[in-house]
């Protein structure tokens, strides 16, 4: 079949705004078109999180249909993704949908795509996913308006692999977009990344169940399966190629990057096995969280995990709660900071340059370094107008700086902040949800690393540092950091026979202080007379306490209090 009839595209669109609806009208119809045609409906994870595969998986499609609601309007997502497939050089189609909502007003969300995204109002297509109307429309502008994939069947193979899955019987799975030549079952692929070879034991369409080929073609979307026993070994971005025709691989490949990092504990040390084998088996099928085992004093035993992001750290929780019933306790993410080393004799020790932290125990003092850098993102809010001071103040609070705001519309403001990511990790969204009643939307883009004044600091309790609450902040929010952490400690921790400091503080000096005053009453005293059983019990419960406190220096520390202050709220 001729690869000019081939449309591989993807649809992006804001959470809610109808990704599977309209799939699924799409595929209702296709049956109507011929069958002249193949159309690819290339599933993409729609959040930003995930950027690189979006980024990937747009690079397999020729064009993108950018879905709207217009009861809503464009919001955060819509402009993150739609960036995405401006960098991919594709075509958009305009859909507005759900037109059939009472509040809906299609015009004003026409006006709204072409003063954000230079798109001319009459290249709209006006639909309601849910009632079916109008779709006939969006396959013919798939059709007229994606141009077909610029491809070479001529040339020796090149795959583009776009996502992968792991199948408990056939292993992994992977999802390709063929750019140059023919594969076959039964061929020898080798895979640009890893070096390793494989042979090919079946290959496919998506129909849009997997559907057995002979072959896939240049220009083709489809499925391999070629004995890869994790999905690490098929990575997103990667080339296959023919191992009896080795080529240069397809540009853009990068290995997955975590950006947020948290500690994960089983609340009870009893679970860890079952924590541990949940563990793996969650990221059998997502090879972008990174684990390493980690252990606290106060936690025990328990892993260091990576995250692409806060999303991606929150699914991946809910999924062990839900799957795997567990129940784990999640230390206040961190974001991985860097250190330019200042000397050769270091660079020579740490073996580079610029080190990663990701781990505060780890953070290379002043004396050693040159400058320090933290990771931000380019942060995109989209609110009606009314809210728009309130957030700038949330936005300053956080040290983002203003970038860019425009009114969309008559009251609605898309404004545009450079955020240090470490700001927003905890509790940014559910500020700005609730400062706008939930009418404000949040998206982000990674732009790199700028220097920031981190300083590291300590929580002291009666004068000895608490391992575990080491942290990393920037200069000017040490002390409101400080000041809050000492707080929560003082509300958790049990009064002791004597009275007890809490400070926080950056080498010598202090920046916040609470204090625990002592505890007078004995406990035995409540044993007036001589009931021994009831001492005996009293003493048995006091000593099983124990077993669950951790003592630093003098002062008993329950593993409570250490969850309630290194636990995301
Ligand atoms: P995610 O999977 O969360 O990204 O959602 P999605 O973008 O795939 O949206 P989905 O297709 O699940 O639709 C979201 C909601 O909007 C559902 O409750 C749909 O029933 C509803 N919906 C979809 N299309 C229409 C429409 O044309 N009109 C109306 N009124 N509702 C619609």
């Amino acid at each position: 079949f001729p690869f000019e009839n081939i449309s591989n595209f993807s649809i992006v669109a804001h959470v809610d705004h109808s990704k599977s609806t309209l799939a699924d009208r799409l595929l209702e119809l296709t049956g109507t078109i011929g069958s002249q045609y193949f159309l690819h409906l290339i599933d993409t994870p729609g959040h930003v999180d995930f950027s690189y595969e979006v980024s990937r998986s747009l690079s397999a499609c020729q064009g993108v249909l950018l879905v709207v609601d217009a009861n809503e309007g464009i919001q955060a997502q819509t402009v993150a993704n739609f960036f995405l497939t401006f960098e991919a050089q594709l075509s958009a189609i305009p859909v507005i949908n759900k037109i059939d909502l009472k509040n809906a007003d299609p015009k004003r969300v026409e006006k709204q795509i072409e003063k954000v995204f230079d798109i001319p109002s009459d290249e709209c297509i006006k639909i309601s996913a849910k009632l079916g109307t109008n779709i006939e429309s969006v396959l013919q502008a798939i059709i007229e308006r994606i141009p077909p994939p610029k491809v070479h069947r001529k040339n020796p193979l090149r795959a583009l692999v776009f996502d992968s899955t792991f199948d408990q019987y056939r292993g992994v799975i992977t999802n390709v977009a063929l750019f140059d030549g023919v594969v076959s079952k039964g061929d020898r692929v080798v895979s640009a990344h890893t070096q390793k070879t494989y042979e090919v034991n079946e290959v496919g369409v998506l129909n849009p169940n997997e559907l057995p080929t002979h072959k896939l073609y240049a220009g083709q979307v489809g499925y391999l399966i070629a004995g890869m026993k994790d999905v690490t070994e098929a990575q997103v971005g990667d080339t296959l190629y023919l191992h009896k025709q080795p080529v240069e691989p397809l540009p853009g490949f990068k290995s997955a990057k975590p950006m947020v990092f948290a500690g994960m504990y089983p609340v009870d040390q009893s679970e860890y096995n079952s924590l541990k084998s949940a563990i793996e088996k969650l990221t059998l099928n997502d090879s972008s969280v990174t684990v390493h085992r980690d252990s606290s004093l106060a936690l025990g035993a328990g892993w260091r995990l990576g995250f692409l992001g806060l999303l991606h750290m929150e699914v991946f929780n809910q999924r062990l709660e839900q799957e795997y019933n567990a129940s784990v306790i999640l230390t206040t993410p961190t974001v991985p900071y860097k250190a330019v080393l200042s000397s050769a004799k270091l660079i020579k020790e740490y073996r580079e340059k610029e080190i990663t932290i990701i781990n505060p125990a780890q953070f290379p003092d002043k004396s050693k370094v040159t400058e320090y850098l933290e990771p931000v993102v380019l942060g995109t809010v989209i609110t009606p107008d009314e809210y728009t001071g309130k957030i700038m103040m949330l936005c300053q609070a956080r040290r983002a700086i203003q970038k860019n705001m425009v009114f969309i519309d008559q009251n609605r403001v898309m404004l545009k902040y450079l955020f240090p990511l470490n700001e927003i990790v905890v509790d940014f969204y559910d500020s700005l949800k609730s400062l706008s009643s939930g009418y404000a939307s949040f998206d982000y883009e990674d732009a790199g690393y700028q220097t920031a004044e981190l300083v590291k600091m300590d929580i002291l309790l009666n004068g000895n540092i608490v391992e575990e609450l080491v942290t990393i902040v920037h200069k000017d929010k040490a002390h409101s950091v400080g000041k809050a952490i000492c707080e929560r400690l003082k509300d958790s921790l049990p009064r002791q026979l004597f009275e007890i400091a809490i400070q926080a503080a950056i080498g010598s000096k202090i920046i916040a202080r609470e204090t625990v005053k002592a505890y007078r009453k004995n406990v035995l005293a409540k044993c007036y007379g001589g009931d021994i059983t009831r001492k005996m019990k009293l003493l048995k419960r006091q000593a099983e306490g124990k077993k669950k406190m951790r003592k630093i220096g003098n002062v008993e520390v329950p593993k409570d209090a250490f969850i309630k202050v290194l636990k995301t709220q």
